[in-house]
């Protein structure tokens, strides 16, 4: 297993595990996750396996998940070993204007009810959940920098945010002297990958480097669901959640990818999920992908993703089946374009230790750099 395989998050000294621990499915009242026990259960089995990496927010399951990860971290006694990340943002009060989004004045309120909850002094990584389109840039920065030097919050990162934003964000923290960005948790799978657009070079370049969300695009991507039993799934969020549009993945194109997963994952002699956690896990940018199980069976099971590698002829088919057309102006990067820009002085590869070159999808697999 490596999970004790530690990197660096982005531009920080934090050493985090590869696959860490999402805790979105701790609690019931969402209709899908896990009672107490088995989320205890979840927790013991990924800190024993060498995990120190723990993905939590206030607004899941209203409070409910920060709570149980408070508990299980004094539990264990395990505070100083762990990394905890959570994230601030979601108004749990509607009628409060000021009871949600990414002002100051909610960072502060959303920093102490998460400290409570976690039973804790200190959080090591804390992101902004959502970006709220009417807060400047410069009133987040400035709160994260007061947060990090009071001691109340390690590291910072940002979660759902446009690039532009991210980029500014940064710039801003350069130049000012604040606490820098050391991640961006985005949602990035076989069944999503638009981040590679523009977020890819953000955390290759400049230092923010990828925390993945739903690498298995919710569970679709452990095969679990069939074209053939439509609208009859079983037990799984994915049925549960049918006609909410944010859990909309049973879509003609995801069933070809999750077809090309499978046969992939046979040819492997491995399960689908671990197919799809190590094909993401090993992308540019990529410093750990936030595993979500609601059975120990399937924790087991994504814990081992990291233990075999995927041979370049299967990686080339899952790209394959997956990629995104790129769409404007992502087509001015591509091949037919750029050589009308560069002409006969194709971008060269440097060797080991200069920022690879910005990864389009499919210009650069035409040309040769994947
Ligand atoms: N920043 C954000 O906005 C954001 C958003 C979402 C999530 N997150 C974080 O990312 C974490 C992971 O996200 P996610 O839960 O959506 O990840 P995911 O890996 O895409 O989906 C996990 C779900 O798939 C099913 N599953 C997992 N392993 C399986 C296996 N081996 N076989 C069959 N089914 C399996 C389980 O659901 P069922 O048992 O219900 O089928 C599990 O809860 C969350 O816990 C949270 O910490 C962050």
């Amino acid at each position: 297993m490596n999970l004790s395989h530690y990197y660096t998050l982005g531009n920080s000294g934090l050493r985090v595990s590869r696959l860490a621990l999402g805790t979105m499915t701790f609690g019931t009242d969402w209709g899908w996750g896990s009672d107490k026990d088995t989320a205890r259960g979840l927790f013991n089995a990924y800190v024993n396996a060498g995990g120190n990496l723990i993905d939590t927010a206030d607004m899941y399951l209203n409070g409910n998940s920060e709570q149980w990860v408070g508990d299980f971290v004094k539990e264990r006694g395990l505070r100083d070993q762990l990394v905890i990340a959570t994230k601030f943002g979601f108004n749990p009060n509607p009628t409060n204007p000021n009871g949600g989004g990414n002002s100051r004045k909610n960072i502060m309120r959303a920093v102490e009810g998460s400290l409570k909850r976690l039973g804790t002094d200190y959080i090591d990584l804390y992101l902004l959940h959502c970006w709220d389109q009417m807060t400047p840039v410069e009133e987040v920065m400035r709160t994260f920098d007061e947060l990090v030097r009071s001691g109340k919050v390690r590291h910072v990162g940002l979660s759902n945010v446009p690039s532009w934003y991210a980029s500014r964000a940064q710039s801003i923290a350069e130049f000012r002297g604040y606490e820098s960005v050391c991640t961006l948790q985005l949602s990035y799978s076989l069944v999503e990958r638009s981040i590679e657009n523009e977020f890819t070079a953000l955390a290759t370049r400049y230092g923010m480097d990828t925390m993945v969300w739903s690498p298995l695009g919710g569970g679709m991507l452990s095969g679990k669901y069939k074209p053939s039993e439509a609208g009859k799934y079983g037990e799984g969020r994915l049925q549960v959640m049918q006609g909410n549009p944010a859990f909309a993945k049973f879509s003609e194109r995801n069933f070809a990818i999750v077809a090309e997963v499978e046969s992939v994952a046979k040819a492997l002699g491995r399960s689908m999920a671990q197919v799809a956690v190590n094909w993401v896990a090993n992308r540019p940018g990529v410093a750990t992908v936030l595993i979500g199980a609601t059975k120990q069976a399937q924790l087991d099971d994504n814990l081992q993703a990291l233990d075999f590698s995927i041979p370049a002829e299967l990686l080339a088919r899952l790209d394959a089946a997956s990629a995104v057309e790129p769409t404007y102006p992502y087509t001015y990067f591509t091949p037919a374009v750029q050589n009308q820009v560069v002409g006969n002085h194709p971008l060269q590869d440097k060797h080991a230790g200069y920022a690879p070159p910005i990864l389009i999808p499919g210009a650069n697999a035409a040309a040769g750099n994947e």
